[in-house]
């Protein structure tokens, strides 16, 4: 059975920081963050966007109601979660109108979360070849002002669609994985900023992919040559190239030259709107299929997920016939360009401003955010949440 990827949506908040002006801000040379890390914007979420919104935001471009109607499994992918209970699956439910005859559930493994989503969703639908799975990877990435990791943070979410017999991707059987207890990236529950040691987690991140990639290998006989493109988890889009800079000698002239071809293409979206945790895989695999002009039907797309902590997996999938016509390339496209700078300052005051913690209530702006779902507030202790193309 053919199982996998029918539908993506995508979503990020309509401000963004312009990274040579944080670089001047922070002493720093532009070219650091511009070239070193490889990122140009970074998305600003404001107070009234949270993981919730923003998957919902981008789950409801893309689903029908035929597909409401058949998806049975809601698993969301956060470390960014609003309630240590209740799961961020059931808000993003309940905001997109889904059947109720469905399970919701909220899966962590930091950035490697919605993947694990996406492998749950293949052994579902395998039993189930009816039914449809909403895997949602969203998330806020904050390290704090004046921090290394600070020109790594931002803003948002994808919305997967998977369903037997897909439109855009069909995902392989075979998938190599690794877990190892070690502390490169953490977020303790008391802490609104993640922990890190940044040279460390590049070391793992990297070390993980050449243990998957050698194991994938091993199990399914492919090499570069059977790639079109390798799309990585981008926490910065120079991560990514770190990475694949590990294993391009594996190849000839010709291979080097098609897969750095394609990263660059699929960073484009990453680079200008940062580190999305849970969806920034598939934001790079999004930003490769909508703005490459030359991959075919029938190409195998490799896909490397890492989640500090930590776990890597690799796997792949061959695009569909016609894939690029069950896109949202021009909605993405105006969505990223209509965003509107906002100065240092006024990220530090967007940064800056929380939430109560103290359990009092709060009525919060929504007349300033243009997004359709939006956190109003919060009462007796519960998130108010708003869909204003439902009101
Ligand atoms: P840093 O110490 O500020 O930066 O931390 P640096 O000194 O290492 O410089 C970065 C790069 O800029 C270097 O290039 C410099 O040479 C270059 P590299 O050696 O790496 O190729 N550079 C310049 N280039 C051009 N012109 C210049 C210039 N100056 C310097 N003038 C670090 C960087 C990424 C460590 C920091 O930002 C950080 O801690 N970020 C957060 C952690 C992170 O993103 N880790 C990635 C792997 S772990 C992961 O992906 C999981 C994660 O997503 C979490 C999850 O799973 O939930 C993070």
């Amino acid at each position: 059975m053919k199982i996998g990827i029918d539908k993506m949506g995508f979503y990020t908040p309509h401000m963004y920081v312009d990274m040579n002006k944080l670089a001047v801000a922070r002493n720093d040379e532009p070219e650091k963050y511009t070239i070193g890390i490889g990122q140009e914007k970074m998305a600003v979420p404001p107070i009234t966007q949270d993981a919730v919104t923003l998957a919902a935001n981008a789950a409801m471009e893309i689903l029908d109601e035929a597909d409401k109607e058949k998806i049975d499994l809601v698993i969301f992918a956060t470390e960014s979660g609003v309630d240590h209970s209740k799961a961020a699956a059931i808000y993003a439910h309940h905001l997109l109108r889904l059947n109720p005859r469905a399970r919701a559930i909220e899966v962590k493994e930091a950035c490697y979360g919605a993947t694990a989503g996406i492998q749950l969703a293949k052994g579902h639908i395998s039993l189930h070849p009816d039914r449809k799975v909403l895997v949602l990877g969203s998330d806020i990435s904050r390290y704090g002002l004046h921090t290394p990791g600070e020109v790594t943070q931002g803003a948002g979410a994808v919305a997967i669609l998977m369903s037997a017999n897909p439109r855009v991707m069909v995902l392989g059987k075979e998938s190599a994985y690794h877990t190892e207890d070690i502390m490169d990236f953490w977020r303790p529950l008391y802490s609104k900023t993640a922990l890190v040691q940044g040279k460390y987690s590049v070391e793992k991140y990297n070390s993980f992919f050449k243990t998957v990639w050698e194991d994938y290998k091993k199990k399914t006989g492919l090499t570069l040559k059977d790639f079109a493109a390798i799309c990585f988890h981008l926490p910065y889009t120079k991560q990514g190239l770190k990475a694949l800079r590990l294993v391009i000698d594996e190849g000839t002239a010709a291979d080097k030259e098609r897969l750095l071809a394609h990263f660059e293409v699929s960073k484009q979206y990453n680079k200008i709107v940062g580190n999305i945790y849970t969806g920034a895989l598939y934001l790079s695999l999004l930003s490769l299929l909508e703005l490459n002009t030359d991959i075919e039907d029938g190409a195998r797309i490799g896909l490397y997920s890492y989640g500090s902590g930590a776990v890597g997996e690799f796997f792949s999938g061959i695009l569909q016939p016609n894939y690029r016509e069950y896109l949202h390339v021009r909605h993405h496209r105006k969505m990223l360009s209509e965003r509107n700078e906002v100065s240092v300052q006024e990220y530090e005051d967007l940064f800056n401003q929380e939430l109560p913690a103290d359990g009092s209530d709060i009525d919060l702006p929504v007349g300033n955010d243009p997004a359709p779902v939006l956190l109003s507030g919060i009462k007796d202790h519960m998130r108010m949440y708003i869909n204003k193309d439902q009101s």
